[in-house]
């Protein structure tokens, strides 16, 4: 009997096909948890990282990106405590397969069970017979798995990890970027790049991987100025979803996760105290003005503010951003308020002064941190921009909006008729020049060169037919409708540009 397929199948089956992305090494079967964006993918991840750079970077003149090293020496993860504690709960059959114990709890019984003890998992285990996912034998005691992924540098092959968060580099150069940019608090410190962990149980596709991709700002703030953000103003207004202690509190009585959100503004999550400060609250505004453009309906959206078991113990307060994936809900964004922790322990690691002078006070500044992850945000784009076939559409789509398609348009010339390719291919460099991302198809019936568009998001397609040659117009068909519209080739390629497309 076939079985239905999951939504994340049908939408890794579109992705593979399309070259969205694909696991890495394939040709020699792989490694599970690592994954490659081919062309179509890249383009749309670059488009995501070009949307948050706008928005969190460059409209923000005291925001300063860094790019930093992925290798770091060994005293850095010391310090910062990830060789120590930077660890998952693990249970192992007698087969030798390895889980992750305290989210195999938590899909089985429905309860909380991150931040837990592992002898408190142990119990659970014990207690509802928790088997082997892989092969049903019996699960032996939980031990800590550590996620650092560990190498060797040079010819004295000095110990060295590579990164689990590219927040590290932001504060072992913090001093750096201050002196150089002369920068006054409160500053940020922006870094786009890739993180790795050796995650225990990698799944769900991009969503969970061994080397992911992250966008993070350090937001370095006086202490004495936690509510003095300079963008609270432009966000105060903006509704959130927020997950509450007390809701986690009362649905846990229940033994559920199912929990319901308070809706209100940023303002008065501020007021009312559901966060800790300005900042923070002002952080989850600007993060729900930035999902606004991704496609992703705003009522799958919520911030859960994390249970003190799940909080690291020097946060003034951690609030995931979670969407709702078929699978559950899921953090694609961390916001921690991480005190002046981590300038604290590399000062006590390094011996180095990490703190600034401001009108003569010695200060250590505190962080506000909000950390993207890339591979989770595409793949909840993709779950939640995928469209099924259906009766008016043969063929399956993605409704991407234009900002974060591969492409604005692609140029079709109906028949391969030198003439009709003449004026094609005028219209696909004319549109290049102005900067429009444009992909040419000249290749099989119009119907499956439209399929081929759909698929991959395209949002408009642009056809050359024999009346273009009589009247100078073109057809525009719009994904969204599969309509089509007749207009002048003159005026084409400033209607494919994303201004311009709903
Ligand atoms: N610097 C803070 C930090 O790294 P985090 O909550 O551990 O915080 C932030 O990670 C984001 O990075 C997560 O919300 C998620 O989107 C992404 N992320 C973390 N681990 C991941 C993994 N194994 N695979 C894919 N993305 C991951």
């Amino acid at each position: 009997m076939n079985m239905p397929r999951s939504l994340l199948e049908e939408v890794m089956t579109v992705s593979l096909r399309r070259g969205i992305l694909y696991p890495s090494a394939e040709i020699y079967g792989g490694l599970a948890g690592f994954y490659d964006f081919g062309p179509i993918g890249t383009r749309i991840r670059n488009n995501l990282i070009h949307l948050w750079k706008t928005q969190f970077v460059e409209a923000r003149d005291y925001v300063y990106e860094i790019s930093g090293n992925t290798i770091l020496p060994s005293q850095v993860f010391k310090a910062s405590g990830h060789l120590d504690h930077f660890t998952d709960p693990s249970a192992e059959c007698s087969k030798g397969h390895v889980t992750r114990i305290d989210q195999l709890i938590e899909e089985l019984l429905k309860i909380p069970a991150e931040g837990k003890s592992n002898d408190e998992l142990a119990n659970l285990v014990m207690e509802h017979k928790i088997r082997c996912p892989v092969c049903g034998e019996p699960l032996r005691g939980v031990k800590s798995f550590g996620l650092m992924f560990g190498t060797n540098v040079g010819g004295d092959r000095r110990q060295a990890f590579l990164r689990p968060e590219t927040a590290q580099n932001i504060f072992l150069g913090f001093k750096r970027v201050q002196t150089a940019m002369r920068a006054k608090l409160p500053f940020g410190v922006a870094q786009i790049g890739r993180s790795y962990r050796n995650e225990i149980s990698p799944r769900q596709s991009i969503v969970r991987v061994r080397e992911f991709n992250q966008m993070e700002i350090e937001y370095f703030i006086d202490p004495r100025s936690l509510n003095e953000c300079p963008f609270f103003d432009m966000v105060s207004n903006v509704s959130i979803n927020l997950v509450t202690r007390e809701e986690q509190n009362k649905a846990a009585e229940k033994s559920s996760t199912d929990y319901s959100s308070t809706q209100l503004t940023v303002k008065e999550a501020f007021e009312k105290q559901f966060v800790p400060n300005q900042w923070m609250a002002s952080i989850l505004g600007d993060e729900m003005i930035f999902f606004q453009q991704l496609g992703i309906p705003a009522e799958i959206i919520r911030f859960r503010h994390m249970r003190p078991e799940e909080t690291p113990h020097y946060s003034g307060g951690n609030f995931d951003l979670e969407i709702q994936f078929s699978f559950g809900w899921k953090e694609v964004i961390g916001n921690a308020y991480r005190r002046d922790h981590d300038l604290q322990s590399h000062m006590k690691g390094s011996q180095k002064e990490l703190s600034i002078e401001v009108e003569g006070e010695k200060i250590t500044p505190h962080v506000v941190e909000p950390s993207f992850g890339i591979d989770r945000i595409l793949y909840a784009i993709l779950e939640h921009t995928y469209r099924p076939k259906d009766k008016s559409r043969g063929w399956s789509w993605f409704q991407f909006p234009p900002n974060l398609a591969p492409y604005h348009a692609v140029i079709l010339p109906l028949l391969n008729r030198p003439e009709l390719e003449e004026v094609a291919k005028e219209i696909y460099e004319k549109s290049r020049k102005m900067g429009l991302a444009v992909l040419y198809d000249d290749r099989g019936r119009i119907g499956r060169r439209y399929a081929r568009a759909d698929e991959i998001g395209i949002p408009k397609a642009v056809t050359i037919d024999p009346q273009t040659l009589d009247d100078d117009t073109a057809t525009i068909r719009n994904r969204d409708s599969a309509s089509q519209t007749r207009h002048s080739l003159k005026k084409i390629p400033s209607f494919l540009h994303p201004s311009k497309q709903k």
